[in-house]
């Protein structure tokens, strides 16, 4: 897999990297994740290691072949929750992301039904409204960062359609302190050191304060939907009736039996919204910034939509997932020893599945830097070129929420307004904490928009 060969690989070799000291390499991966990986592939190949702080030797891996070979054929050997247990004090030890083996296949089958596919198509209609909300907001001529809105809108899709939440006070609670709370200091997760409270001051005590006030609204919730629907309580109460929200669909899981404790809903609950919440805006903010600059890009997404040629729509999506992927890498440790390209790993060695690197491969795809829909449309690259929401056993479950939601999000704009970039030349990429954010936020100009009543075009429309 390597392209700087290697003489011998004795035992305990690791695949070459780069020889600068680990303090060096990791502010070069926090500052410039994509550069450090993309750099480091062009010098050793899609194998390498990098020395990481808090992590150590980490082997990336960027091939089809040894992606599918961790994380689908040998998926057994290599343990996720090992690599996420920097983030165990914001998600719980009951969360998917914390287990492994049968345990994580029974976590998982409880989330499964509750966002599938059929399911969220249920919340289409919810989505719209916040979508249209957000953009009466944008008047003709006015500059705005789409992340931020975007922000604003997945926040509001996880409180109202994956938790359910109605009550305004709760839900005017929720929207100041969510953003804070996956907003935390990377320094506490990279250095548990610091997760102590210093007479209740320092970041870890205000942290502390602001997960057990997100907590309280949650586990309040929790208890009144319970009560809601304990037929003791109310013999008509049914508990499969009580919503199609996720919250409502786990809680009449466990109906019958056992059920969840209040504190594994509420780890699945916090779980979903750590990783599917920030991914789902800044993949948004993404699509926008390459479609507002590639020629005719715009036109083209515009005039699919209008004709609701789904197809396309989801080919200019999946083309900005892979020239602008949030999230670069996936952790795994190994379980058991590990042979690949000629090298052994020991138990314990900690590997990082680099879809970023396979997304960005020019051997991959022809000059990756270009946004170009026609890589997926018609024809769809080869699925091991082209992995957005992982594979195997971890895949993500989320994938038919996130799909359902860009596509109406993107929808519902371009059925309205009108957009130009607010500079022409490209947004740089920029670290905001495990996410991988446009620099100016997707900074935009609305040129048009049919929503704001006696609304002006600002300038002529390029859409
Ligand atoms: C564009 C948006 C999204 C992208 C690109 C994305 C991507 C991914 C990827 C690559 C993984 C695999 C992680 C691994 O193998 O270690 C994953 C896992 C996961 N995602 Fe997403 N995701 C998105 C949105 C969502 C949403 C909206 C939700 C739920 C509301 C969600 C829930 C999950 C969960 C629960 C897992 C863990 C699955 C497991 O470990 O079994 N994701 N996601």
């Amino acid at each position: 897999m390597s392209r700087v060969p290697r003489r011998r690989r004795g035992p305990g070799a690791l695949p070459p990297g780069p020889r600068l000291p680990a303090w060096v390499q990791t502010l070069m991966w926090l500052l410039a994740p994509v550069k450090f990986g993309v750099s480091c592939m062009n010098r050793y190949g899609p194998l390498f290691t990098a020395r990481i702080l808090g992590f150590g030797d980490v082997v990336y891996v960027g091939t089809p072949e040894g992606i599918r070979r961790i994380l689908k054929d040998e998926a057994a050997n290599f343990d996720a929750a090992a690599a996420n247990e920097c983030i165990d004090f914001i998600v719980g030890g009951h969360s998917l992301l914390m287990s492994h083996g049968d345990e994580h296949a029974r976590r998982r089958k409880v989330l499964m039904r509750p966002l599938h596919g059929g399911n969220v198509d249920d919340y289409v209609d919810v989505m719209v409204s916040i979508v249209e909300q957000e953009i009466r907001q944008w008047r003709a001529g006015s500059r705005v960062r789409l992340i931020d809105c975007f922000q604003r809108v997945t926040l509001e899709v996880m409180i109202r359609a994956v938790f359910g939440i109605t009550d305004s006070a709760r839900l005017a609670r929720l929207r100041v302190l969510v953003p804070k709370l996956l907003d935390v200091n990377p320094l506490l997760i990279l250095l548990p050191a610091l997760r102590r409270e210093f007479g209740g001051r320092g970041p870890w005590a205000a942290f502390q304060r602001m997960l057990r006030e997100v907590d309280g609204i949650i586990f309040a919730e929790i208890r009144e939907r319970r009560a809601a629907a304990d037929p003791a309580a109310d013999p008509a109460a049914d508990p499969a009736a009580s919503g199609s929200d996720v919250m409502s669909l786990l809680l009449a899981e466990g109906a019958d039996g056992p059920g969840l404790t209040d504190q594994e809903l509420r780890d699945h609950l916090v779980t979903l919204l750590a990783v599917g919440q920030e991914t789902t805006a800044t993949q948004l903010a993404w699509f926008f910034e390459r479609v507002l600059r590639a020629p005719g890009a715009l036109g083209q997404v515009a005039d699919a939509v209008a004709r609701e040629d789904r197809k396309y729509l989801d080919a200019a999506i999946h083309e900005a997932i892979r020239a602008r992927p949030t999230t670069l890498d996936l952790g795994r440790r190994s379980v058991e020893r590990w042979e690949a390209d000629g090298y052994s790993f020991p138990p314990g060695t900690m590997f990082a599945v680099s879809l970023g690197l396979l997304h960005l491969s020019g051997d991959l795809h022809a000059e990756p830097e270009v946004y170009s829909v026609e890589r997926f449309f018609p024809t769809e690259p080869p699925s091991a070129h082209f992995l957005p929401f992982g594979g195997g056993r971890h895949r993500c479950l989320g994938a038919s929420l996130a799909m359902v939601e860009m596509r109406t999000v993107i929808s519902t704009i371009l059925r309205h307004v009108r957009l130009e970039p607010a500079r022409s030349e490209p947004e740089g990429v920029a670290p905001k904490g495990p996410m991988l954010v446009p620099r100016r936020g997707a900074e935009v100009v609305v040129t048009r928009n049919e929503l704001v009543r006696g609304a002006v075009p600002a300038a002529p429309g390029r859409g």
